[in-house]
């Protein structure tokens, strides 16, 4: 017998591409770097394993790296320290035990659309219901307040926003900002805020933290992302201190503890790597020029420009769903996500990484604007999408 909670998931939208054979295409479909973890953190890693660092450590992580991640905080809450923080098995695991930890079931959690793949299932597995709050390219990929206004209600426990977003690229403005935070703070509502792209973003002046805010905020961050580790599975969650400790419980009971040579090296990487991060993120950002570029022009595609993370969200005017021409195109060696994996306001538009070379961000041009030529003018796709919300 199954439970009611896993017969209620599906595996990630993602998947369906990602496992779709094609093992020579053209890959833009990876949300993760194409770079090695820099070669300080590596080596730290191997002297780790040789050094007998092979044990299991503190449920919470290990004081040290506990602590460099507080002090990276303290820019936002000079406050903040080790007991604010808990490393996680990745960003995936953090998001898991704040759901476990914040909603009751019951609950309803304001989830972005398109967004992310697991805020809408780790709603459910805690037995709350997620209910999606639009994201649109005509605002910039903002939240629109009067629509949060609109959505909230005696049931909702949370909020959970992503800046820089995946999949839209979006980064949210000052004033954004301060309006999620006075949303939240008027219906007294926990803010789980995903910022595993905080350090990808293309504007100047750097991210904008939702971490020391308000009292009721909780980060979501990852070193899969900035120490290009997706494998080694190492994220962290920031809270207040009673927040933290309970969560702490839930992550004890799922996992006992993060990877301990890991750890270590995350550590090093956090001291040592500032240049290795700034030099990918030169990188990223001289590949999303040319994406955008090329992506604007194929025929029927339109792309704004994202601020941050490492993905190019267009919105398309040919024939077909989003699966299906995301389809059409793996069977002509082009591997993309269908933007309907992150919700219904991603129908119409493909996910792109941009966390890949430069040739393959020309070799997939060509071949999308061979593609964009043969399709026959269609409606404009905001029309279309107008209609589909
Ligand atoms: C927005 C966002 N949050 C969280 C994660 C989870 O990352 P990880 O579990 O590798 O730290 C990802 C990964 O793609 C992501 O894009």
């Amino acid at each position: 017998m199954l439970s009611s909670r896993v017969r209620s998931l599906e595996m990630s939208g993602i998947r369906k591409m990602f496992d779709a054979p094609a093992p020579n295409a053209i890959n833009l479909g990876l949300g993760e770097p194409d770079f090695n973890p820099p070669a300080v953190v590596k080596e730290a890693l191997f002297e780790a394993v040789r050094s007998g660092s092979n044990k299991y450590g503190p449920s919470a992580g290990l004081p040290e790296l506990r602590d460099a991640i507080a002090e990276r905080y303290r820019r936002y809450l000079p406050s903040t320290d080790r007991a604010n923080v808990i490393v996680t098995c990745g960003g995936t695991e953090a998001l898991l035990s704040a759901a476990l930890t914040l909603y009751d079931p019951g609950n309803e959690v304001l989830v972005p659309n398109p967004g992310f793949v697991l805020y809408t299932p780790h709603a459910r597995m805690a037995d709350a219901t997620p209910v999606p709050y639009s994201l649109r390219e005509e605002n910039g990929y903002q939240p629109d307040l009067d629509e949060l206004e609109e959505l909230v209600s005696p049931q909702t426990r949370a909020i959970v926003v992503n800046s820089p977003s995946n999949p839209t690229g979006g980064v949210f403005t000052a004033k954004t900002i301060d309006g999620l935070v006075s949303f939240a703070e008027n219906h007294g509502l926990t803010m789980v805020s995903d910022e595993v792209y905080d350090e990808i973003e293309y504007a100047p002046g750097g991210h904008r933290s939702f971490w020391g805010r308000y009292d009721r905020v909780v980060v979501v961050n990852s070193f899969s992302k900035i120490l290009a580790m997706t494998g080694w599975r190492l994220g962290y969650l920031v809270a207040s201190e009673e927040v933290a400790a309970e969560a702490n419980k839930i992550h004890y009971h799922m996992v006992a503890c993060p990877s301990t040579p890991g750890q270590v090296a995350a550590l090093r990487g956090l001291r040592e790597a500032r240049e290795d991060i700034q030099a990918m993120v030169r990188e990223f950002r001289a590949r999303r020029d040319l994406i955008v570029k090329g992506l604007n022009s194929v025929p029927g595609m339109h792309c704004v420009r994202p601020e941050g993370a490492f993905y190019a969200f267009p919105n398309y005017s040919w024939e077909g769903g989003s699966l299906e021409v995301a389809q059409a195109l793996l069977q002509r060696g082009l591997r993309c996500t269908h933007g309907e994996a992150f919700g219904s306001l991603g129908e119409y538009h493909l996910r792109f990484s941009f966390a890949c070379s430069r040739d393959t961000i020309r070799k997939a041009i060509q071949l999308l604007r061979a593609y964009g030529e043969e399709q026959p003018d269609r409606a404009r796709p905001t029309a279309r999408l107008a209609k589909a919300a």
